[in-house]
């Protein structure tokens, strides 16, 4: 699977990683939140290095579907619900700072985007309803939504919300525009390297540890989608969320907008025109990380819904991504709670990052630089009594699905080889051991999750092992993916 975005990337260098250097500051992550970090900082004199594990943007940028947009689904009355108006206003403006700042960047860097209208759609009464909540709250929160009945899409809705002016953009393209700004300021970026540790030093420093030596740094900011420290504990209040998206040509017209559902399977529509041709980008059929059997029947389902609907051919791309909605409704943003000073993180996007990644960056490098951070009150809303509850609640399920996949591992024993494209953990020597095969080669891994011991499930829509505790994945043959592990899987 590979995403529009990343198949027509503009190329994007690295640079050289010097072990023993020392930086101002050090990103790690080169997605939309670190690479807008490290420019904003860059910009302001600072000595900026940006590590990457895999590519710039292989992650959840380079898989996104790249709308820039104030109108979120139902998540403003989730905030307010969450806490109070106040809080919602904020997060709007908080938005509203993301996307302005992103917009201007694209426009003097000359990154094209497109200004459509944003819309939130119900075909079911319990959906008109939360539609009806999230009007409410939205005009309380300042943002003038507007209700409609008729919208352009081929069949009946019951409510619509719409928001006019809002924006999408080919992600890769804004990337590759902010490292050349980086660069241009002295800063690097260098691809390939992964972090595995951060330490505090004697002398006030913070060290980086990498499987290709350490740097140093004054301050360190962790822009790797779920911090990948445990001692933040982050992973507990924060939930991986899978979901799926598809690129099709386009044979007749479509709708120019850019649509959400508000009822489940959750349905995502927007228009890209990449190198002449024109694309309807669709997605949705979205399931916690790790939680799914089959995940490739979502991919079938996501094709058959689009082409029963709209005028376009066989989808051309298809790809997956993950992002994590917080336990409190509101991004996580600034420093990592337990680590002390100079250690910062952003997480719990909620599957709005275009904006939410660019207002904590702009929150993050105000912090560092000693400037008055415009998210503060935001960023300090706190977790409620509900919220600590469900999160116990997450947890929970978290701590049945270790216990299942355990007992899971322990009862199934290896009699014969996965067939093409599948994988099954079993038990061997006691231990639970992940077999798959892929382009006819079967390999044994350990199944158990370097990173708190959860045991892992096969995802046959993208042949990884992907945890379903904190959302961390692994190539077939054990590499890391994605999530807060740090390091691949032990030999079986
Ligand atoms: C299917 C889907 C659709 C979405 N659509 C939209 C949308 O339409 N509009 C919108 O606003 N938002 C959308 N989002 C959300 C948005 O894409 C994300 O919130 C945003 O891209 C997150 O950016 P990021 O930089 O924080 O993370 P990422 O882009 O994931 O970047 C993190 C980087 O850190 C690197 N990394 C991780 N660990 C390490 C390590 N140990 N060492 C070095 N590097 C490391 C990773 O390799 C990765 O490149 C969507 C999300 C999904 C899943
Ligand atoms: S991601 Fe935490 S245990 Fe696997």
């Amino acid at each position: 699977m590979q995403s529009l975005w990343l198949d027509t990337a503009p190329a994007i260098t690295s640079d050289t990683f010097v072990p023993g250097n020392s930086y101002d500051t050090v990103v790690v992550g080169a997605g939309l939140t670190g690479l807008t970090t490290a420019l904003l900082l860059a910009r302001q004199g600072q000595r900026v290095a940006v590590l990457e594990a895999r590519k710039t943007g292989a992650v959840t940028t380079g898989n996104t579907t790249a709308k820039i947009s104030l109108l979120q689904g139902t998540v403003i009355s989730s905030v307010a619900r969450h806490h109070n108006t106040g809080t919602a206003a904020a997060y709007v403006d908080a938005n509203r700072r993301g996307q302005e700042w992103l917009l201007r960047f694209c426009t003097e860097a000359g990154v094209h985007y497109e200004v459509r209208d944003a819309w939130t759609y119900a075909v079911t009464e319990a959906g008109a309803s939360s539609l009806a909540e999230e009007r409410d709250a939205c005009l309380a929160a300042g943002l003038p939504v507007q209700s409609m009945t008729e919208t352009e899409l081929p069949f009946a809705v019951r409510a619509a919300l719409k928001l006019p002016g809002q924006a999408q953009f080919h992600p890769l393209e804004a990337l590759a525009a902010l490292a050349r700004e980086i660069r241009q300021h002295t800063g690097v970026i260098v691809e390939g390297v992964r972090v595995t540790e951060v330490h505090h030093t004697p002398e006030g420093k913070v060290r980086v540890d990498t499987a290709d030596g350490s740097i140093e740094a004054g301050t360190v900011v962790l822009a790797t989608g779920i911090p990948i420290l445990d001692r933040g504990g982050y992973f507990a209040v924060v939930k991986p969320l899978r979901s799926y998206a598809a690129a099709f040509p386009v044979t007749g017209e479509v709708p120019t907008g850019m649509y959400l559902s508000v009822d489940q399977p959750a349905r995502s529509l927007r228009t890209a025109s990449v190198d002449g041709t024109q694309y309807l980008v669709s997605g949705g059929n979205g399931h916690p990380v790790g939680r799914a059997s089959h995940t490739r029947d979502r991919v079938t389902d996501l094709f058959r819904w689009t082409q029963e609907h709209f005028n376009v051919a066989e989808a051309r791309y298809d790809w997956s991504a993950q992002d994590y909605g917080p336990a409190s409704a509101v991004p996580y943003v600034g420093e990592l709670p337990l680590l002390g000073k100079n250690i910062y993180a952003a997480t719990g996007f909620n599957k709005w990052g275009m904006t939410n990644a660019v207002a904590a960056a702009l929150s993050l490098a105000a912090k560092i630089l000693g400037e008055p951070d415009p998210s503060q009150d935001l960023y300090k809303a706190k977790i409620s009594v509900p919220d600590a509850m469900s999160t116990v609640k997450d947890n929970a399920e978290v701590g049945l699905q270790m216990i299942s996949g355990w007992a899971g591992g322990l009862a199934r024993t290896a009699d014969s080889v996965p067939s093409e494209g599948l994988g099954v953990v079993v038990r061997e020597g006691g231990t639970p051991v992940a077999v798959c095969t892929v382009n006819g080669v079967t390999t044994r891994r350990s199944a158990i999750c370097p990173h708190l011991h959860g045991i892992l499930n096969w995802n046959d829509a993208e042949a990884s092992w992907d945890c379903p505790l904190h959302g961390s994945r692994f190539t077939a043959t054990g590499e890391v993916l994605e999530g807060p592990a740090v390091r691949g899987l032990d030999p079986a």
